[in-house]
C-alpha cells in the first residue's frame, strides 16, 4: 500500500483511516428504518416460555400425568408414547410460536375416532395446566398457553 509521504507516521495514518471508517459508520446507521430495517418483533410465547427444552421437559411431565389419570389414560392404550410425546412436543412448539410449523395431522382428524367429550378434554387441560406449574413457568404465561389449548376444544371434540 502506497502511504503519502507526507504522513507523519503511521500512528497518525493509522488514526485518520479510523476517523473516517467511524464516522462512515455512524453515517451509515443513521435511518435504519430507511433502509427496510424493523425494530425487534415481541418475543413469540415459544421463546418466553423457555424453548424447546422447557416444552420438552412439560410434556414428559404432562404425559406421566396423563397415563397415570384414569379418567383418560385408556385412550392412550395401544397408543405408541415415545411418538405421541415427540409429536406433542412438535405440537405445542409450534401452535407456541417455535420456528418449525406444525406437519402432522390437524387436530380435528387426529380425535375423530375417539369419540371424546368436555370431561375428556377438561381433564387433558387440567393435566397439561399442572404440568407446566410443576415447571415453574410464570402463572401469566400458562394463562397464555391455556387459552391456545381451550381454542381447540371445538376441534378436538369435533363439534
Ligand atoms: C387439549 C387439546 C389437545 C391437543 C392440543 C392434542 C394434540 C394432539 C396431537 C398433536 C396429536 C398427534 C396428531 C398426529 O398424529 O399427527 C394427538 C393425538 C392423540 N390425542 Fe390429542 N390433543 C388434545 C386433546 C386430547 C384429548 C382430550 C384426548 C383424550 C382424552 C386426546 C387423545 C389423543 C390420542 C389417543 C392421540 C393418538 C391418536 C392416534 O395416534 O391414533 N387428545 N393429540
Amino acid at each position: 500500500m502506497n502511504i503519502p509521504t507526507n504522513m507523519k507516521s503511521n500512528s497518525s495514518y493509522l488514526l485518520t483511516l479510523l476517523v473516517i471508517f467511524s464516522s462512515f459508520a455512524l453515517f451509515a446507521d443513521a435511518a435504519p428504518e430507511k433502509k427496510g430495517r424493523q425494530p425487534a418483533k415481541a418475543e413469540s410465547l415459544y421463546h418466553r416460555i423457555g424453548g424447546q427444552p422447557a416444552i420438552d421437559a412439560t410434556v414428559e411431565v404432562f404425559y406421566k400425568k396423563v397415563l397415570a389419570d384414569k379418567r383418560v389414560s385408556h385412550f392412550f392404550e395401544g397408543i405408541n408414547m415415545k411418538k405421541q410425546r415427540a409429536k406433542q412436543k412438535a405440537f405445542i412448539a409450534a401452535v407456541l410460536g417455535g420456528p418449525n410449523p406444525w406437519k402432522g395431522k390437524d387436530l380435528r382428524r387426529a380425535h375423530d375416532s375417539l369419540d371424546l367429550n368436555e370431561s375428556h378434554f377438561n381433564a387433558i387441560a387440567e393435566n397439561l395446566q399442572a404440568s407446566l406449574k410443576e415447571m415453574k413457568v410464570d402463572p401469566k404465561l400458562i394463562g397464555e398457553v391455556m387459552a391456545i389449548v381451550a381454542s381447540t376444544k371445538n376441534d378436538v371434540l369435533n363439534r
